[in-house]
């Protein structure tokens, strides 16, 4: 197994909760409260560990609500490295509406990040990547830190013969496209930004991957396309997997389900395929845990089997 390290620059404490009804002026009582530890390369990091594999977990932290993060996600992960910052650690409040099972998700603002803080992230990074290593950076860039801080990490990556996998969305995901990485993995939409086409169709999407390919973007593009599955495209291979059918009771957590198993696998010497089959596994079985929580390592275990059979 190689190893494999997450960076999450932008991690938020999601609050959840649940109210009858969203209505304004009057106070809305709400009923039970979860804390969870979110962002990204933090959520990929817990999915690996779930499904019985080990990561290292880079993640940001700062301030009081940095404290109660650090706690949450120390008690769970066994990989987690802090990188500390000077301002507070992000929230994100989520809010189930029970009477329309609608989810509303308010993202605060975050730390705004100092220039010395990002080049001792780099650093970080450096020190911690090896030969043939996997480095996911998922998840936004704080405000102050550079859009082409994910390019630069992945000319670390290139330096130390690490292998970087971003999801990533706007100027981020474009400057890491210019920089050249091993794998990327955007969603529809995400795609659609960057060549401003619409990719309906599974040509046009096909074309698309492709283009980033011969522009060696990326090695492996792997475009997800929620409940129409994914579409993996590598110079050797061009494939579509549909995705199993589930009951979806949240939608929350399916990206970072799907990378983490797409790369646990990858990182185990599996083939694109059967990661391939693996991911999209974690992606639906995502859907089916209650609001932020991750995929369950039973419901991935048994939708891979179905894939299989
Ligand atoms: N409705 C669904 N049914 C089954 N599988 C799904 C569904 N939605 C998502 N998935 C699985 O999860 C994968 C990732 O989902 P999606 O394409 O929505 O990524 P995303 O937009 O990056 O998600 P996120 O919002 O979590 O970042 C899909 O490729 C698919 O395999
Ligand atoms: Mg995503």
């Amino acid at each position: 197994m190689k190893p494999i390290i997450t960076l999450t620059m932008n991690p938020a404490l999601d609050v959840s909760t649940s109210v009858d009804k969203v209505v304004s002026t009057h106070k809305l009582r709400c009923s039970g409260v979860r804390f969870d530890p979110g962002g990204g390369g933090v959520n990929v990091g817990r999915v690996i560990e779930r499904l019985g594999g080990g990561a290292v977990t880079l993640y940001a932290v700062g301030g009081p609500m940095g404290e109660v993060y650090r706690g949450l996600l120390e008690t769970e992960l066994d990989g987690a490295q802090p990188i500390e910052i000077d301002g507070n650690t992000r929230q994100s409040f989520n809010v189930n509406e029970e009477s329309t099972g609608k989810e509303y998700r308010f993202v605060l603002e975050g730390p705004k990040w100092q220039e010395k803080e990002w080049q001792g992230a780099l650093d970080r990074v450096e020190e911690t990547l090896s030969e043939g290593s996997y480095l996911v950076v998922s998840g936004s860039l704080p405000e102050g830190v550079p859009d082409d801080f994910t390019a630069r990490v992945a000319r670390l990556a290139k330096k130390k013969g690490a292998r970087c996998v971003v999801d990533a969305s706007g100027a981020s995901l474009e400057a890491a496209l210019d920089e050249g990485v091993f794998l990327v993995k955007p969603n529809k939409r995400e795609l659609r930004d960057l060549t401003g086409e619409d990719l309906d169709s599974r040509e046009e999407q096909e074309e698309a991957a492709k283009r980033i390919l011969e522009d060696a973007g990326a090695q492996v593009v792997v475009l997800s396309l929620g409940g129409d599955g994914a579409l993996f495209a590598t110079t050797d291979e061009v494939f579509h997997l549909p995705a199993p059918e589930v009951e979806a009771r949240s939608a929350v957590g399916a990206g970072d389900s799907f990378v983490a198993a797409l790369v646990l696998r990858l990182a185990d010497g599996g083939s694109l395929a059967d990661a391939g089959r693996y991911a999209v596994a974690a992606g639906a079985a995502a859907l089916l845990s209650e609001g932020t929580e991750m995929c369950r390592a039973e419901d991935v275990e048994r939708l891979y089997r179905e894939l299989l059979s």
